[in-house]
């Protein structure tokens, strides 16, 4: 038979912050002028009869009304706090007599408050003061609110109130100015340093010190929220405490990562900021907080591109911020924080986030894409195939480019127009050659259509938004056509297909699956599809269909062209079928 005594039980585990809360003024982090202030006014019998402790969550507001009541109640006299006699034991275990703990927040109760505020008259039962703490006072009722207002114009020597907020502007003006107030900021990264690694070395865990960073990046400022998250790393990780279960944990990039990600940007290398896009989502990186790292990384490229100095870097190491202001002058610096930072507000309207990350990178590529004006270069040689060479992703699309036929040719004369000379498209004179003609053939050597960048420009250009809105509002009407014997087929994978940009002739549909696209652009299904958007639709229109990443390149090629303010004109664009 097993016996288990009481003793034997294993002890309940309690949070490291409730563990480590500072049991006197010297172990406090940070809110050095704080604790000096409070220090000066015990040991000259300053003390105020109200105190009003202001500022975020987690910084030692709590904590510093205790280490008061404390201060005033020790046997061993006003400022101690020896945490041995009975004074100081009850009120750290809670259970002083004279020292009542009010959360406003939960405690709504207005007769319980008023209830407790009504005995201010009595007498202390064990110490010198009786001290209420008033935590997250702006909960109040209106109530309790005039029921402490009252006491407060006139307490009796023998009672302090300490009130407590994270929001001190919602506090009664008439309640701040009975109040000496003390605002608390939030923890410094050193002083949070200091703290954790006292805890870590007391609890006998091994650490580095770039885990410690990452636990202090995370905590914002908190020192609350740096022990919690030591602890879910701890339960985790058991005693030690190192760079990759943080990183685990907390969904969270390397800055290695970080970095490489943004030499992918500022390269203009599109697919590998996509492709590594792709494995943040299926590892669920929190992007949010991906999104900040990336700003504060730019931040210390542009406080290392001004200031020269490395000493004010918050993330990055000296090699890497040198590395990284090589290529990134301060301007474009600039524009990429702002982008971040505009993000970072938006990510506060949208449900869904990763998409408006997805843009943001292809912004911020966008930035390195534009060709960087040198007055000296435009001066000497203001010639076009300077700017040609200056625009890496137009290049590589032209490497990649499959050699399946354009069905889309610039007039007149279709056979002679050299592939390789797609470039000049773009250029300044693009107006010139605007017009576009749709060139279906039966005879194609290929048996599918790939369509151009200046083919797709041209009809967003063109896209009409009112024609776009009443294709989706009728598009569930291409089910009626699903059973058809022989459009049947086409309309079930045109339902499937999101229209992307829809022109008075042309329309490009985005589909998410890369066999469908190719089915889709097959030159023998192009009549059957034109046959159904006519049927349904009434209207004469070529269809062409591209994947996610056809989506982007294509929104992305629109995107650097109007940079460039190289946009054709939607007026001088005219686009024509041909062979059908
Ligand atoms: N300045 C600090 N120095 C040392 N430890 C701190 C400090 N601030 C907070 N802590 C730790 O966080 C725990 C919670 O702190 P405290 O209750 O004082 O925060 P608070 O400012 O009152 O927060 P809230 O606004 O959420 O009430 C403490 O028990 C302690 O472990
Ligand atoms: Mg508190
Ligand atoms: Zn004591």
């Amino acid at each position: 038979m097993c016996i288990i005594k009481k003793g034997d039980y294993k002890m309940a585990y309690k949070a490291l912050y409730r563990t480590y809360r500072p049991s006197t003024f010297e172990e406090v982090a940070g809110q050095q002028h704080i604790v000096k202030t409070i220090k000066n006014a015990l040991a000259t019998g300053k003390i105020a009869h109200a105190y009003l402790f202001a500022g975020p969550r987690g910084t030692g507001k709590t904590t510093m009304a205790k280490l008061v009541a404390k201060a005033l109640n020790c046997e061993h006299g006003i400022g101690c706090q020896c945490n041995e006699c009975k004074n100081c034991q009850a009120i750290n275990d809670g259970t002083h007599p004279d020292v009542l703990e009010i959360d406003a927040a939960s405690n709504n109760g207005v007769d319980e408050i008023r209830d407790l505020i009504d005995k201010v008259k009595y007498g202390t039962i064990l110490g010198r003061y009786k001290v209420y703490i008033i935590d997250e006072v702006h909960m109040m009722t209106p109530g309790a609110f005039n029921a402490l207002l009252k006491t407060l114009e006139e307490p009796p020597e023998h009672v302090i109130f300490i009130l407590a907020t994270t929001e001190p502007h919602k506090i009664l003006p008439t309640i701040l100015s009975r109040c000496q107030r003390y605002d608390f900021s939030k923890v410094s990264d050193e002083d949070i340093r200091e703290r954790i690694k006292v805890i870590l070395e007391k609890e006998n865990i091994t650490y580095n010190e770039d885990a410690i960073s990452l636990v202090i990046s995370l905590a914002d400022g908190g020192m609350r929220d740096a022990l919690s998250i030591l602890d879910q790393v701890l339960a985790y990780s058991g005693d030690k405490l190192n760079v990759k279960d943080v990183l685990d944990i907390f969904a969270l990039e390397s800055n290695e990562e970080k970095i490489a990600l943004i030499e992918s940007i500022i390269h203009g290398d599109v697919n590998d900021v996509l492709n590594r896009l792709s494995s943040y989502i299926e590892r669920g990186t929190d992007i949010k907080r991906l999104t900040n790292d990336l700003l504060l990384m730019l931040k210390d490229v542009l406080i290392y591109g001004t200031s020269g100095n490395t000493k004010y870097l918050q993330i990055l190491k000296e090699d890497d911020v040198r590395d990284l202001a090589d290529e990134i002058d301060n301007k474009k610096a600039m524009e990429m924080i702002t982008i971040l930072m505009e993000t970072l507000k938006d990510y506060k309207n949208v449900t869904a986030i990763n998409p408006l990350f997805e843009v943001t990178l292809l912004k911020l590529a966008s930035i390195h894409n534009q060709p960087t004006i040198r007055p000296s270069v435009i001066k000497e040689e203001p010639k076009v195939e300077e700017k040609v060479e200056k625009e890496p992703v137009f290049e590589r699309k032209i490497e990649e480019k499959p050699i399946a036929k354009p069905i889309i040719q610039p007039e007149p004369v279709v056979e002679e127009e050299p592939e390789e000379d797609q470039l000049s498209l773009f250029e300044d004179d693009s107006v010139a050659h605007d017009d576009t003609v749709l060139y279906i053939k039966d005879t194609e050597v290929d048996d599918h259509y790939e369509i151009d960048d200046k083919t797709m420009v041209n009809i967003m250009v063109t896209s009409k938004k009112d024609i776009k809105n009443s294709l989706l509002e009728n598009w569930k009407n291409l089910k009626r056509l699903a059973a058809h014997p022989k459009l049947g087929k086409t309309a079930s994978m045109l339902i499937d297909g999101r229209p992307l940009v829809v022109s008075s002739k042309a329309m490009i549909l985005e589909y998410q699956s890369d066999s469908v696209v190719e089915k889709m652009n097959l030159i023998k299904n192009q009549k059957d599809i034109q046959n159904v958007i006519r049927t349904v639709f009434g209207k004469k229109m070529f269809v062409f269909a591209v994947n996610r990443k056809g989506s982007i390149s294509c929104q992305q090629t629109y995107m650097n062209l109007l940079q460039l303010g190289r946009l054709p004109k939607a007026d001088t664009v005219n686009i024509e079928f041909v062979g059908d």
